[in-house]
């Protein structure tokens, strides 16, 4: 459904009740999530939905005390061009984030998606590259110092049998690129945590192996990473919660802090036609969240960074797009109802 669509219905279609499931129903006056637990909850917006689209923000405002910008604070937008920085949306969202008394997370630096023609494009030798590294990490975080609390700083560096992605960066710079990248940060903004962030660390041992050996021999040697982002675009039923669960306490006994900072929860991972979500899988769904939040509360504190769902709605799910699929990963439905998985956390946290 249209943003536009959205805002012209009617005012009772948008209440907040649990519309499904056999767990009890729940509207969003209930209570706040983040009051829930004693870390921060986190949530990946977009800026057009955020300041127009009331259903959304109200829960954005009510239940999240953590904000991440799912697209705008990607490098294509924030260094478009060659010498030429965006702070525009950004800037709007930290002011946001200000207002709200939201903590606002920076995703992402480095990643080899939504990278800018003009850094694809780029000639130099490995000298240049290491200028246009640096300048592009220290102006954009020098640029929200004080503002952003913590950083993706490298996002997806390896493939899933566990060597390292070929990107421009690792062809231009090879491996060092991740060190560089995080010590560059580092000196820009001393407080900012620093994460490096990928996906399938829990279902697939190869890759988790790869990065957590990679992470561990940099801060051996003294670059400054602190925590791990572990990615949640998980499915009902695998990785089974307790291989999730065993690679989060992995993460943190490893001496890092953990961020679950895209978490959401598929149903349907081969795309059949599934005009809606069963009963049956929004409980599913509901009790594989409780797990996670009951688990994580369990992680000591000084590495508890939070848990961020990658997006408000199912309707703004990058799933539904990405794989043109029929999918309801989210914790709130098209309609922006709370579904059981949100009415579960209140209940049971
Ligand atoms: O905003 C434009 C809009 O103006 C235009 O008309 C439309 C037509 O294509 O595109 C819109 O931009 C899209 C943007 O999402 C906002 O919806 C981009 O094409 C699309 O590529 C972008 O996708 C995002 C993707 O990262 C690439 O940046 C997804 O929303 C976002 O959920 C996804 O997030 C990633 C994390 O950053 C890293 N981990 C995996 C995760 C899922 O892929």
């Amino acid at each position: 459904m249209s943003l536009k669509k959205l805002i012209l219905l009617p005012a009772s279609l948008l209440a907040l009740a649990c519309s499904k499931g056999n767990v009890e129903p729940c509207d969003l006056s209930s209570g706040r999530l983040y009051q829930k637990v004693n870390f921060p909850v986190g949530v990946a917006v977009e800026p057009e939905a955020l300041y127009n689209l009331p259903p959304y923000s109200n829960i954005v405002q009510g239940q999240y005390n953590s904000i991440t910008a799912e697209t705008i604070m990607k490098p294509e937008h924030l260094h478009p061009f060659e010498g030429v920085y965006f702070w525009g949306e950004a800037d709007s969202l930290a002011r946001y984030c200000e207002a709200n008394n939201k903590r606002l997370h920076g995703h992402t630096l480095i990643w080899h998606q939504q990278l800018p023609q003009w850094i694809i494009n780029f000639e130099g030798d490995r000298a240049a590259w290491d200028a246009l590294l640096k300048d592009h990490v220290q102006t954009i975080v020098t640029h929200f110092r004080g503002r952003v609390s913590g950083w993706d700083v490298v996002n997806e560096a390896f493939n899933d049998d566990g060597t390292m992605r070929s990107t421009v960066w690792h062809e231009h710079l090879g491996s060092s690129y991740i060190e560089k990248a995080f010590r560059y940060a580092r000196e820009a903004d001393p407080d900012a945590k620093l994460f490096y962030n990928d996906y399938s660390l829990a279902l697939n041992p190869k890759k988790r192996r790869a990065v957590m050996t990679l992470l561990t021999d940099l801060r051996a040697k003294g670059v400054p990473i602190d925590g791990i982002g572990m990615q949640g675009h998980i499915f009902i039923g695998f990785p089974e919660v307790s291989e999730f669960v065993s690679t989060m306490n992995e993460i943190w006994r490893s001496g890092f802090s953990v961020h679950v900072s895209e978490l959401d929860v598929s149903m349907n991972p081969f795309g059949r036609e599934m005009p809606l979500a069963s009963e049956t899988d929004l409980n599913r769904q509901a009790n594989v969240i409780l797990q996670i939040f009951q688990a994580y509360r369990q992680v000591p504190s000084q590495y508890q960074y939070g848990i961020t769902f990658w997006g408000v709605g199912d309707a703004d799910s990058w799933i539904r797009s990405y794989f043109a699929r029929d999918d309801y990963p989210l914790m709130f439905d098209d309609q922006y109802r709370a579904k059981p998985a949100y009415c579960k956390l209140l209940e049971h946290l």
